[in-house]
């Protein structure tokens, strides 16, 4: 050993390996910053978090609501995460959302394929091939011009459902709501009884579907082996789906008119993808509007005024023998303006976390430029927030709907709950049409007391409307 070598205290290695990670550091982003000057073009502030690749995966996936919200804070409106080795840029501004679904440079069809391929096992190939037309169908079937005829089915089917309860009886609001629209929902989408809702497979299939859609958005990221109960849950319903698909093929001779959704879906798709996409399409027609009248619901009855007026409004509207419910509903059901602004109202507070698209182009928003390759989410959830939008955002008030033309389904300029551009929700009028026939039906055959408070929504999941982060018991008792 020499004296020079002597002379080097130990803890200067550490220095020296210390030096060498800032320099490695100092590099990196200088180069970033070279490159970003060099090209004249601002992108979205970043949050790497601390592990290489992984980014901030762990703090996102624990609580991803609080998560965006909390870097909303820090970073501002717009901004990037590094997450699992993916870019994903995160839009929060009610301002900048027109941009996010009317620009070109950003894609639906990249931003969830995967997701389809994950959680129906639906190729690529047969998912680009069949996509757009099964949207287009979806779109026509359900547009408001339809819906007369529609709502006449879905008042029998919720009616009979309806008396299949006691005259009293104590539950989770969550769960009887979810009992009670299943059934009909699907009776009127897919024909009536053409899937098995009601014989002993039905409460199977009902029971498969809640698991499927409990952990849709784990089994839209997660490989399926990591999720056994969910997957047997998949391939139970696809099952379901592929007897029910070979029966329509060789029965259904109707006309385009009378075919259900289901009838026509099968008429679009010509391979061997139908109970898939029948899958997810089941999917849609029940995972949002369902929890939504959950929370309506319960909106509607932790508020004593609103509960008293929405009442008064059914009660005026509606005379006391249900069945008159029929001859008025065409014309009266849009005129309860004051049940329809709760439901409006509801669905602002619990709006989809986010919405996903797909960077095919470099997308401009204000002074930033989101590059190709990035993922990128409007977070509605937070902009329907926003106090420059709405004000006393976080507050119940379906009063703030009374100067808006809602009989006519005119909404305000910054709600986005359905989405937008080319492929915003095709089921909305059905969606908002089925909420308030069942709300106006409930509610006059039942009157409610509650026991627990309004409850938190579950900041777990970010994709459609959240559930109940804790059970909400109520008793209900027939009145008329
Ligand atoms: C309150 C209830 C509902 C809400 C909040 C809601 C919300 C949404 C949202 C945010 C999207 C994505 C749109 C986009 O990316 O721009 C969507 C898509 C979709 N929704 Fe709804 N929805 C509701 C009810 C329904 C109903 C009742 C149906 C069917 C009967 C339905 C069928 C669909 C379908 C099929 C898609 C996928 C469209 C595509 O892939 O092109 N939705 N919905």
């Amino acid at each position: 050993m020499d004296a020079y070598e002597q002379a080097v205290p130990e803890y200067t290695w550490t220095n020296l390996i210390l030096l060498g990670v800032f320099i490695s550091i100092a590099v990196v982003y200088t180069r970033k910053l070279i490159k970003n000057q060099a090209t004249g073009l601002k992108y979205p502030p970043v949050y790497e978090g601390w592990l290489p690749w992984i980014g901030c995966a762990m703090e996102f996936g624990k609580q991803p609501l609080e998560f965006i919200h909390k870097k909303q804070q820090d970073l501002g409106p717009v901004f990037t995460c590094k997450i699992a080795g993916e870019n994903m840029t995160f839009l929060t501004d009610p301002q900048d959302l027109h941009a996010f679904f009317q620009s070109p440079c950003l894609d639906f069809q990249k931003a969830v394929q995967t997701s389809v391929q994950n959680v129906a096992s639906i190729s690529k190939e047969s998912f680009f091939k069949y996509h757009s037309n099964i949207h287009d169908l979806v779109k026509g079937k359900l547009a408001s011009s339809q819906l007369a005829a529609m709502s006449d089915k879905l008042y029998t089917e919720f009616k009979e459902q309806l008396d299949t309860l006691p005259s009293q009886g104590t539950e989770d609001l969550n769960k009887l709501v979810r009992y009670l629209m299943y059934k009909p929902t699907l009776n009127c989408l897919f024909g009536r009884n053409s899937l098995p809702v009601n014989n002993e497979v039905n409460k199977n299939c009902f029971e498969h579907f809640v698991k499927f859609d409990d952990q849709f958005e784990y089994g839209a990221k997660l490989p399926a082996f990591l999720l056994k109960a969910w997957s047997s849950s998949r391939e139970y319903l696809l099952k379901i789906f592929c007897s029910l698909v070979n029966d329509k093929k060789e029965s259904s001779h109707q006309t385009n008119n009378d075919k259900t959704l289901f009838e026509s879906l099968l008429d679009t798709i010509d391979d061997q993808s139908s109970p898939n996409f029948c899958l997810l399409l089941m999917w849609a027609s029940l995972a949002n509007a369902i929890p939504m009248t959950f929370w309506t619901l319960a909106y509607i009855l932790t508020h004593e005024d609103v509960y008293k007026k929405v009442c008064d409004e059914i009660n005026n509207t509606i005379p006391d023998n249900i069945l008159y419910i029929l001859i008025v509903f065409n014309i009266d059901i849009n005129k309860m303006v004051y049940i329809k602004s709760c439901i409006l109202e509801t669905i602002r507070l619990r709006s989809p976390g986010v919405i996903p698209r797909y960077v095919v182009q470099p997308f401009q928003i204000g002074k930033y430029t989101v590059p190709v390759g990035h993922r990128i989410f409007a977070s509605v959830f937070w902009a329907h927030r926003n106090p420059d939008c709405f004000q006393d955002p976080n507050r119940f008030n379906p009063e703030r709907w009374d100067t808006k033309d809602i009989e006519r389904n005119v909404f305000p300029k910054y709600f986005f709950p359905f989405g937008g551009g080319r492929y915003q929700c095709p089921g909305r009028w059905f969606g908002l049409m089925e909420i308030q026939i069942f709300l106006v039906m409930f509610l006059k055959k039942f009157k409610f007391e509650v026991f627990d408070s309004l409850p938190k929504p579950s900041y777990l999941h970010i994709v459609g409307t959240q559930q109940p982060a804790t059970s909400f018991s109520v008793q209900y008792q027939h009145v008329s």
